[in-house]
């Protein structure tokens, strides 16, 4: 599903440039769960933006399912992005004026299905994440834990092929990140999606099938290098 091959991102700095990620490779199987760890600042977040087609690379190579997204154009881009990928972001990303509801049924909306249509699924998606009574609160009205499967019904709404998750438990209490991560692996047995979660947690990182971690620009697979 996913193939990275000598993937280069490098960030601006000072007058130079920083590598935070330095000739990677990673392979992806369809239906792979896989955890992502590594230390704050090590460039987790920019291979999930990448892998995300919410960032571009230096250089290397990065194919989603066969095709190479160099190549591909930003309307191409942002179709795969809409279609195939559910992102859930390090820090919710909700929409602040709009209720759970409009939240989680925008991305069917910018791919072109009716309203109707679009306000029932999004209902259903929010009843299979426990918030069917809380279709019109906004963010500001949702606990943490709350606003957090939110955010995973908004991703999954499309029914992507590839789920990604940023710290999806990272500023939950212990129980409520149990429960996330529960509802998680429950989707994905149901759903058969390839997913990639970031974590600080060893306990939510074992659950995935591999974990991977990224340190000094490298990425190493198991507990190598720890
Ligand atoms: N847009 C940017 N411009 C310049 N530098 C950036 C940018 N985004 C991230 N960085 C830098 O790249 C490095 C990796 O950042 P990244 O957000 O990927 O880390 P992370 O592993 O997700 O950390 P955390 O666990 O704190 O979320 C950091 O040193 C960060 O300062
Ligand atoms: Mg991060």
């Amino acid at each position: 599903m996913i193939s990275i091959k000598g993937l280069t991102k490098t960030y601006p700095s000072g007058r130079g440039k920083m590598t935070v990620l330095d000739e990677i490779n990673l392979e992806v199987q369809k239906g792979e769960f896989i955890s992502i760890m590594g230390k704050s600042g090590s460039g987790k977040t920019t291979l999930l933006n990448l892998i995300g087609l919410l960032d571009n690379f230096d250089s290397g190579s990065y194919k989603l399912s066969g095709v190479e997204m160099k190549s591909v154009d930003q309307r191409g881009l942002a179709r795969t992005r809409n279609r195939d990928i559910g992102f859930v972001y390090q820090n919710f990303n909700l929409l602040a004026n709009f209720s759970a509801l409009d939240n989680v049924m925008l991305p069917q909306l910018f791919g072109g299905v009716p309203a109707q249509r679009a306000r029932k699924k999004a209902q259903e998606f929010l009843e299979l994440v426990g918030l069917g009574d809380k279709l019109k609160n906004r963010p500001t009205q949702l606990s943490g834990g709350e606003q957090q499967r939110v955010a995973i019904a908004r991703a999954l709404i499309n029914e992507p092929e590839l789920l990604l998750l940023d710290e999806p438990t990272g500023t939950l209490d212990s129980k409520t990140g149990a429960e996330i991560l529960e509802l998680v692996k429950t989707l994905w047995v149901k759903n058969k999606m390839t997913i990639l979660v970031i974590t600080h947690d060893r306990e939510i990182a074992g659950e995935a099938q591999k974990t991977l971690h990224i340190k000094d620009g490298k990425i190493m697979e198991g507990s190598a290098g720890l």
